[in-house]
């Protein structure tokens, strides 16, 4: 699809993946929003890329969900392109006497990761809908394919994230062909999320790229950087590709 001259919202955009496709649409000449929670981060982001708007915004919260999209609606005025990019990782042992975690915090991880994108998707709809070429792009997980024993949760929400995309597609596909469905599917990325853990992790601008370049070319499903192996390891053997990531 074109990427200039679009309105551009990143949810998620003030940091680590968010903020680098912040960059990257800003520098192809779109209007770019990013929303996220602490308004320190969202000023720095400005500071760094220079003319972007902000919207401060808990995700997790349904009531800044809509407050986000009336915002959109009354003071933006349209909207071609949405990422669902804010996300967050929490990791749990199941098994442990006393529990670090509470129901409120797998609650917390499945909003913003999950019920936030599909909400916030139903509600831009409409939005998107009046553009004469728009695009949803949802922000997945190698993990969605072969999970990580450490976040059961985590990879719960990515692999729904991309089944929904897939699902999603097919409805605009049916319905509303003006608007494209994109399922970046990351590998492990250096960000704050990954900050003193993992190997071999790529640069958020290299994810910025690919996804960039993959739109471009109207790839639907966006494996970045090593997940195009994954992809290829978990056809042929999957034993394989769950051994690899179990305990990545
Ligand atoms: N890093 C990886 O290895 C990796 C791998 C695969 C997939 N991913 C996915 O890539 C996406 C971006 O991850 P990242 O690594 O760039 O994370 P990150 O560096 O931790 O940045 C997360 C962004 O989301 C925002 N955010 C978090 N919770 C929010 C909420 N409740 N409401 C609004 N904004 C919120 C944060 O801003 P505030 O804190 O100010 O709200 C920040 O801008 C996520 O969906 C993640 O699951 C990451």
């Amino acid at each position: 699809m074109k990427l200039s001259k679009q309105t551009v919202l990143i949810t998620g955009g003030s940091a680590g993946v968010g903020l680098e496709l912040a960059r990257k649409f800003k520098q192809h000449n779109n209007r770019v929003i990013i929303c996220g929670r602490n308004a320190e981060q969202l000023a720095r982001a400005v500071q760094e890329i220079g003319d972007i708007e902000t919207i401060q915004c808990d995700l997790a919260q349904e009531s800044d969900i809509h407050a986000l999209v009336e915002t959109l609606k009354n003071k933006v005025g349209e909207l071609s392109i949405l990422v669902n990019n804010a996300g967050v990782q929490l990791n749990y042992n199941f098994i442990q006497a006393e529990p670090e975690y509470t129901l409120k915090d797998i609650d917390w991880e499945i909003d913003v990761n999950l019920n936030a994108v599909i909400k916030l998707t139903t509600l831009c709809l409409p939005l998107l809908r009046q553009q004469p070429e728009s695009a949803i792009v949802n922000v997945s997980s190698g993990l969605a394919i072969a999970p990580k024993s450490t976040a059961p949760v985590y990879c719960a929400t990515k692999a729904a994230i991309h089944i929904f995309s897939k699902a999603l597609r097919y409805q605009m596909e049916d319905n509303a062909p003006n608007i494209a469905v994109y399922d970046a599917i990351l590998p492990l990325v250096d960000t704050n999320m990954t900050r003193g853990r993992g190997k071999g992790k790529i640069s958020p601008q290299q994810v910025a790229h690919e996804v960039f370049a993959a739109m471009e070319r109207n790839r639907y499903e966006i494996c970045v950087g090593k997940v195009k192996l994954l992809v290829l390891i978990n056809r042929i053997l999957p034993q394989l590709a769950a051994k690899i990531l179990r305990n990545s």
